[in-house]
């Protein structure tokens, strides 16, 4: 058995990707599936297209390896948060998944806040109350799906993140299981504990009998239905997107940190078996819990920017002024700065650090000068300037003066964006040879689980640098640079009507 296989079900597409032994990329698959988008505001996904084009490209790698016999065990990793509510005798969903960018239960994080729940929602989960965690959202399908709260108390629904859609449909519906790391997405996984909080489930009205187990994230999960991929494969992986990409990155001792410019940009602070509660409204978070339960459990701080790679979808479909995301580049240095102008691409809100559901989508600063190149160039610059605000939360969360930063993800081959990171954050930006760690952190997860890889060292060897990027801004212009930017965010701020 040569390979491992990695099911990366992200925000637009799902992918599968078979690593070899050296963590190379043997064979890659990906799908698109429908984003959905009922209201301004909402969004969702079918998860029956979820599976459908998951269960494809899993089919499609298998082919180009040669069968399922070619395959020592399958990893998952996934867009985080997204909530899923199904029918457990059918195994059809009850409702579209809300996905994680959905600001429809904002007005009741409002109220949650208000009531001046805060704090204690920190202390048990670790998370600040938003709508982008599951919580409000399962909440919101209970509460308005006809009959599903009544159907959920008598145990006839599960809920789960798409991690948990996933293990179901692969396994034929016999395990209803998630793990850890996407459990502390819920806002309502208890991190002291490593289990659901009682209390949490009682303050949004979540009866137990919906949620998954929760297994570890490197281990024996389950098995897949033979007749789904040509064999009973192992399924010994499991761990959010961005988790699994700090693996991939191994960023495996306290104080390395990643940051991945995917759909949104997510930094993770690995914090080694501290949970480090934030003063600066960063995230405390499960990063891995390997087989043997409390032993190779490691937590993570993290910052997320919701709109990154987003943004220049968004200059391509919305306001079409590129044809492909791949032209920004060249848009954007067309010009050598952005004159005074600022993109702040709130279209779904802020996270880290200003978490303002009611943030929306800013340009400011134009004048009869301002064109396409300026935009483009403000657009690559919000992008580096949302990351510099989470990675300075972070090191005054962490005390650590991060000294370099690795780097993934698709905008991660933009190199001027890159350069523009390393300038605005004032350390070096390093990008792997590797840039599929998302999917190769949910592979080594699975892997070492089952002895393909033997241990943690046999991997370190296989990340590479593939480029390093020195900032050149000086320290002064740097500073100024942020505190503009940080002007043009507040102009974003509070601008959706409640
Ligand atoms: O928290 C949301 C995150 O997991 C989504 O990641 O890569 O699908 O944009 P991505």
């Amino acid at each position: 058995m040569d390979y491992v296989l990695a099911l990366d079900q992200g925000t637009t597409s799902s992918r599968a990707i078979a690593f070899d032994r050296e963590g190379r990329v043997a064979a890659i698959a990906q799908r698109e599936f429908r984003q959905i988008f009922p209201q301004p505001g909402w969004v969702e996904h079918d998860p029956r297209e979820i599976w459908a084009t998951q269960h494809a490209v899993a089919l499609d790698v298998i082919a180009q390896v040669g069968g399922a016999a070619r395959i020592a065990c399958v990893g998952i990793t996934n867009q985080r948060e997204t909530a899923v509510l199904w029918d457990r005798a059918t195994g059809q969903p009850v409702a579209n998944a809300i996905v994680w960018q959905d600001r429809r239960t904002a007005g009741r994080c409002d109220e949650l806040r208000a009531r001046g729940l805060a704090r204690v929602v920190q202390q048990r989960t670790g998370l600040v109350i938003d709508a982008y965690f599951s919580g409000t959202k399962l909440e919101w399908l209970l509460d308005h799906v006809p009959g599903a709260r009544a159907r959920a108390e008598a145990g006839e629904l599960a809920f789960g993140t798409v991690d948990s859609w996933l293990v179901w449909n692969l396994t034929g519906g016999r395990v209803h299981a998630t793990d850890a790391s996407n459990a502390s997405r819920t806002m309502l996984f208890n991190l002291r504990t490593g289990a659901w909080d009682a209390d949490m489930l009682k303050l949004l009205r979540i009866p137990a009998a919906v949620l998954p187990r929760v297994e570890a994230s490197s281990g024996e999960i389950a098995e897949t239905e033979p007749s789904l991929l040509g064999a009973a494969l192992p399924i010994t992986g499991i761990a959010g997107d961005q988790q699994a990409a700090t693996f991939g990155q191994a960023c495996w001792s306290p104080g390395m940190a990643k940051n991945t410019y995917g759909t949104g940009c997510f930094m993770l602070m690995n914090t080694g078996a501290q949970r480090v509660p934030s003063r600066n409204r960063l995230l405390t978070t499960v990063g891995w819990r390997g087989p043997q339960g409390q032993t190779n459990l490691a937590y993570c701080l993290e910052g997320s920017v919701f709109v990154a790679g987003a943004t220049v979808q968004w200059l391509r479909d919305g306001l079409q002024i590129i044809q492909s995301a791949a032209e920004v580049e060249s848009l954007a240095a067309q010009v050598d700065d952005t004159d005074d102008v600022y993109l702040v691409p709130a279209f779904v809100g802020l996270g880290t650090p200003d978490w303002d559901a009611r943030a929306r989508g800013t340009l400011v600063g134009m004048t009869r000068g301002t064109g396409r190149a300026h935009i483009a160039r403000a657009a690559l610059e919000a992008i580096a300037l949302q990351s510099a605000d989470v990675f300075a939360a972070m090191a005054r969360d962490s005390q650590i003066a991060l000294r370099e930063l690795r780097v993934d993800g698709g905008a991660s081959r933009n190199n001027l964006l890159m350069q523009m990171q390393a300038d605005f954050l004032g350390v070096p930006v390093v990008r792997p040879q590797v840039t599929e760690t998302t999917a190769l952190g949910a592979a080594y997860l699975a892997g070492l689980a089952t002895g393909f890889w033997r241990d943690a060292d046999e991997i370190a060897l296989q990340w590479q640098a593939d480029r390093r990027f020195e900032p050149r801004l000086g320290e002064g212009e740097r500073q100024a640079k942020l505190a503009r930017w940080r002007e043009a965010v507040e102009c974003a701020k509070g601008w959706a009507r409640p």
